[in-house]
């Protein structure tokens, strides 16, 4: 079937240009002005943006944590990403402890496989880094699994030590793989919880306040310099929140490192004044790590301005805040009375695109290509899909939004798609709306409605990471 989307704006990384966009069955064929083709399925596109599909390459749909597992699945998460926008995400595998690899995949490829609407990639999540482990990275890169994330932090639970993240980094250049690093001290952050729980300090607030920013960037350079004694190898650091982080990035940038980053909405709207907010109240934006005291914000967006951040990602990994909704167990209220028994964690894969367009676009901090450029071109090459993914340009996967610049939306709980009680932007309006998505080239939303079918999406086989940006 061919589908042509007429009269619209075509926004790229690079170029914003008047352009109807011919989509022959899954792929785009061609891009130009005053496209005629008989007989395709017409979508009017004036006035709108026609741009390339959000890629959020950091999700956790039913990710199992401190008891319980992130509230959406890979049915309902991505529902509400592809409302939000967004066409394709990249997801955790987590290796049981001993355990190979290929059971970690095989284990998340079941909780997507006959859910997912929007195609979705694999990073592995490697907890024991042993020799056998090691040998297995290179089958995981050949079979699309071609990033691996490690942990500076959560000790005893997902931490690793520098010999394992040293080893690990090496492998990684071997086979063409990248490692993104959870950059925090996980040591001294166990050590000033212990301290607080001590000193009877177990209100959500005291989670930000026992994870300094000092503690994510000593371990944002640790990380870098690990990298740089592993030969030069490229390393990308995962929600970074902090100046202190950043300015880690910018040195081994300036020094010509392949040093990457991305940072997440939740960095650049939230602060630490959102752990004050009454009650339990708190618990929604208990993730690692922490929001930050406000300041960090106008650090990070200059950041992404000069290209020290090159992407934008959510870490969407919801928890509810009251037992019983959509039939959840108990998941925020599990840290009722001890903060570090909250699970990490909170909604964004919705709200991404919509977030980084009116605060970034429309606030004047970042221009319309560099907000595709983050959102979904820098993404798709720096996790090996570009240009399957991340663009529009004949041969690319027909994963198209068209976007209102105009719409206004009011960002709320009551009306996301995604399976959680609570919105951390309740109540912000915010300008920009996807008001048709499609997904290799079948609209899958339009105007409000969810027109594709559950089980649709399928796994993307990554490359190796493109790292030119
Ligand atoms: O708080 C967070 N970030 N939860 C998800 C796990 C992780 O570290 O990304
Ligand atoms: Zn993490
Ligand atoms: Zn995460």
């Amino acid at each position: 079937m061919r589908t042509l989307i007429q009269g619209g704006t075509v926004v790229t990384a690079t170029d914003t240009h008047k352009a109807d966009v011919l989509i022959d069955g899954e792929k785009v064929v061609a891009v130009g002005t005053d496209l005629k083709a008989s007989g395709a399925k017409k979508i009017d596109a004036s006035r709108k943006y026609v741009i390339p599909g959000g890629i959020d390459v950091h999700t956790h749909m039913e990710l199992p944590f401190g008891g319980t597992m992130a509230s959406d699945d890979f049915h309902t998460g991505t529902v509400a990403a592809a409302f939000g926008g967004t066409t394709s995400i990249v997801d955790f595998a987590v290796q049981g402890f001993g355990e190979p690899l290929e059971k970690a995949r095989d284990a998340w490829l079941g909780k997507a496989r006959g859910k997912a609407v929007i195609d979705y990639g694999l990073h592995m999540i490697v907890r024991d880094v042993s020799d056998k482990v090691i040998r297995e990275m290179g089958t995981m890169v050949g079979e699309g699994v071609s990033s691996f994330k490690l942990f500076m932090a959560y000790p005893g639970v997902f931490m690793v030590d520098d010999a394992s993240i040293f080893k690990a980094l090496v492998r990684s250049a071997e086979v063409g793989g990248l490692i993104c690093m959870h950059a925090e001290n996980g040591g001294v952050i166990d050590v000033l919880v212990k301290k607080a729980l001590a000193e009877r300090k177990t209100e959500p607030k005291w989670h930000a306040l026992t994870r300094p920013p000092e503690a994510e960037g000593e371990a944002t350079g640790r990380a870098f310099k690990l990298a740089e004694m592993a030969g030069g190898v490229p390393l990308y650091i995962v929600h970074l929140s902090a100046s202190q982080a950043l300015e880690q990035v910018r040195q081994f940038r300036d020094r010509g490192l392949p040093a990457y980053a991305e940072t997440c909405p939740q960095y650049l709207f939230l602060s630490y004044d959102n752990y004050e907010e009454p009650g339990f109240d708190g618990a929604k934006y208990v993730m690692s790590p922490p929001l930050r005291p406000k300041w960090h914000q106008d650090e990070l967006w200059k950041g992404l301005a000069r290209n020290d951040l090159q992407v934008v990602s959510t870490d969407h990994c919801p928890f509810c805040m009251k037992e019983g909704f959509a039939g959840l167990p108990k998941q925020k209220e599990l840290g009722k009375g001890d903060f570090s028994k909250i699970p990490n964690g909170a909604p964004g894969v919705e709200t991404r695109m919509v977030l980084l367009f009116d605060g970034g676009v429309v606030g004047g901090r970042i221009t319309l290509n560099r907000w595709i450029e983050l959102c979904s071109t820098s993404p798709a090459k720096i996790m090996g899909m570009f240009p399957r993914k991340g663009t529009i340009a004949a041969g690319s996967d027909a994963d198209i939004v068209i976007w209102d610049p105009k719409a206004t939306q009011t960002l709320s709980a009551k009306t996301h798609h995604m399976r959680v009680d609570y919105s951390p932007y309740e109540g912000r309006k915010v300008k920009g709306k996807a008001t048709t998505v499609l997904s290799r080239g079948e609209v899958i939303v339009d105007d409000g409605r969810f027109l594709g079918k559950k089980g649709r999406g399928r796994f993307i086989k990554r490359g190796s990471p493109l790292l030119q940006t």
